[in-house]
């Protein structure tokens, strides 16, 4: 049988808190673990052919957390990009953020952009760290860019969706077409809303540290098996 392509998977990382308090730990604890899984996840993604994998590592509604939990999860790219860029650029993976990173503390935008520098000849994995994103936020800067490029004269009004799509963070990368999200919660959380207009979703109920290549093998097989049709009727 023939096998469809999962060429670009995103996956809504939640469930840190609540899995290290189940550990008695604080919830940062259960952060560093879920960036330890991050390194495993991309290699396991990779490995299943997948060449774009877009991770939500931060929202624009983040920011209502403690300021302990805040800071922490600032520092954590520094930690992991310390531990693995050298083993990322061995293995051919290119590096991309999204999100508004001229809202991040200096040192973490300068750790983000560094990667992204570091590996932008690279041609493999496109590990895309979605950072300080929220979707409808990426939709209105979007708007207001056109906007401008209207009254410059630059642009003719009235685009299409293919050219409306150059204007997001995302005009790199094609469509998601597999979202996962962990540990139980069924919503979206202002992730991706225009890119995942025909993605197919799967929610697992494990928490993204319990993660594991097994189930991101499991959702791919899954998804696999799915008839896609994108509004027309099937074969
Ligand atoms: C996901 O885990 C990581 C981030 C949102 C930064 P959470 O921190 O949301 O963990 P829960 O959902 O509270 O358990
Ligand atoms: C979504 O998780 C954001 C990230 C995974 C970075 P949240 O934990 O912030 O989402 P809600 O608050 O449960 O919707
Ligand atoms: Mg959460």
């Amino acid at each position: 049988m023939e096998t469809r392509e999962c060429k670009h998977v995103a996956i809504i990382m939640d469930g840190n808190g609540r899995w290290a308090k189940k550990q008695g730990k604080p919830r940062t604890a259960g952060h560093l673990v879920g960036s330890e899984n991050v390194h495993t996840i991309a290699i396991a993604a990779n490995e299943l052919g997948v060449k774009y994998l877009t991770l939500f590592a931060f929202s624009t509604e983040n920011w209502k957390r403690s300021k302990e939990e805040v800071s922490y999860l600032m520092g954590l790219p520094d930690i992991f990009f310390k531990k693995y860029m050298k083993e990322f650029i061995d293995r051919g993976y290119r590096i991309r953020i999204i999100g508004e990173l001229e809202d991040l503390p200096k040192g973490t935008r300068q750790v983000l952009e560094d990667a992204e520098e570091e590996s932008k000849e690279n041609t493999g994995l496109n590990l895309i760290i979605a950072m300080n994103y929220g979707s409808q936020r990426e939709l209105v800067l979007a708007a207001n860019q056109y906007a401008k490029d209207v009254k410059e004269g630059k642009r003719e009004l009235g685009i299409n969706e293919e050219e409306f799509s150059q204007y997001l963070m995302t005009k790199d990368f094609p469509p998601v077409d597999l979202l996962i999200r962990t540990s139980g919660e069924l919503r979206i959380s202002n992730f991706l809303l225009w890119q995942i207009a025909y993605a197919e979703l799967c929610f697992v109920k494990e928490s993204w540290p319990e993660f594991t290549p097994e189930i991101l093998k499991k959702c791919i097989e899954n998804y696999q098996q799915r008839d896609r049709r994108f509004g027309g009727v099937s074969e």
